[in-house]
């Protein structure tokens, strides 16, 4: 028999790394999760972000242990977790509704999961200080939940989750419930203190503002599979399929036949006489034969406007008219039609004052080749 040796521990995180193996699960004819496999590294910040049912709390309850998977295998930690109940999987939770106890004061409800853990008296008056001051909140350890804001709850359900350091944090959605400016804040805030207790984060959103500035890593899913996982710039800059891209951040989606693929650039016909020109997502990317119907996504941001002349030599272009244009602050959405009624939005920073152009001027539309992506058409 080989000895087993001892494995020194890698990890100079304090935080649990998560792999999710080939998941599956099953209500009935519903597939909730079709075969996600994750790998969260220790202390790592991954969202979870997908559109309403596409199966994000099925894999965080089943990471907690609150749900059984139809197939698949959790581990946290290196471990093997998939039959171990949720209460042994030293996991902190944080939800959308603030689930604090209505009868116990904030000093008790953040005090609970320590009098499960048994710990002695002194050091749970210590430990519930500390959390409350981690989460800004000191001296309101005295207070009923009901004496509290929408934010502030949530931050004592934060300490609740935190108070006995676990390795790992759940948060399932837990600022759905605030409104914009408190959630901006409490994102940093939940971002802080992540990174100063080196717990790995999954949180779950289906919002892709909150994952693209709060995550290390972005689980893009749809349907209860995984789409994409990257940082929030891979993304957003080489999103992997047409939904990845419409789904975080701003898309145009042109329709066309393709002509030709050379060096990754394509050529796309959008119209008899309406040619553009787009890359293809990555170097990997199976080939698209001629002739097929693709998609062509390019970003607001990243398509140019000019006045009508001579286009630069790299750019694809093609002229317009302007029909429409929407004053947002820091820029100005410009909606242009160009041949076949095709309309393509640019988004024109304010400063470089698109009010010099009105409605029903002839405008040169671009954009570089590299900036728009094809994608296969949707079946
Ligand atoms: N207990 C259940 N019984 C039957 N179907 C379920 C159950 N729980 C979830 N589902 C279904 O599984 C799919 C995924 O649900 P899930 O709650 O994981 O989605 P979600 O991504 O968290 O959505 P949301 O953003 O709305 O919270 C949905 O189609 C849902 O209707
Ligand atoms: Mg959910």
């Amino acid at each position: 028999m080989q000895p087993v040796l001892a494995q020194p521990p890698v990890a100079t995180s304090p935080g649990a790394p998560v792999q999710v193996v080939d998941l599956f699960k099953a209500y009935g004819e519903v597939r909730a999760v079709d075969g996600v496999s994750l790998d969260v590294r220790a202390g790592e910040f991954l969202a979870l972000l997908g559109p309403s049912g596409s199966g994000k709390t099925t894999i965080l309850m089943t990471i907690a242990g609150f749900e059984q998977p139809t197939r698949g295998d959790v581990l946290i930690g290196g471990r093997l977790v998939t039959n171990v109940p949720p209460n042994r999987r030293d996991i902190g939770m944080v939800f959308q509704r603030y689930a604090l106890f209505p009868h116990m004061s904030v000093h008790d409800n953040i005090a609970y999961p320590l009098l499960m853990r048994r710990v002695p008296r002194a050091e749970i008056g210590r430990r519930v200080q500390a959390a409350l001051e981690l989460v800004r909140l000191a001296g309101y350890g005295r207070r009923m939940p009901h004496q509290l804001s929408g934010g502030e709850q949530q931050r004592v359900a934060l300490a609740r989750a935190i108070v006995y350091r676990p390795p790992l944090l759940l948060m399932d959605e837990p600022l759905g419930a605030l409104d914009k400016k408190l959630r901006a804040q409490l994102q940093l805030e939940i971002k802080h203190l992540q990174r100063q207790l080196g717990a790995t984060v999954i949180y779950v959103t289906h919002d892709q503002e909150e994952a693209l500035t709060m995550a290390d890593r972005v689980a893009v899913l749809h349907r209860g599979r995984l789409q994409q996982i990257g940082t929030p710039e891979a993304l957003y800059e080489q999103p992997a399929n047409s939904f990845v891209a419409d789904f975080v951040g701003e898309t145009n989606f042109l329709d066309g036949r393709l002509l030709a693929c050379r060096d990754g650039v394509c050529t796309v016909a959008l119209a008899a006489d309406l040619t553009v020109r787009a890359a293809l997502p990555d170097a990997t990317y199976p080939a698209l034969a001629p002739g097929a119907a693709v998609r062509v996504a390019i970003r607001p941001e990243r398509v140019r406007l000019a006045r009508l002349g001579p286009a630069a030599a790299e750019a694809t272009s093609c002229s317009g008219v302007l029909l429409e244009r929407i004053y947002a602050g820091p820029s100005v959405a410009c909606v242009v039609r160009l041949a076949n009624d095709i309309t393509i939005t640019a988004r024109v920073p304010s400063d470089q004052d698109p009010s010099r152009w009105f409605v029903g001027d002839p405008l040169l539309v671009s954009w570089r080749a590299e900036d728009a992506r094809v994608y296969p058409a949707e079946r």
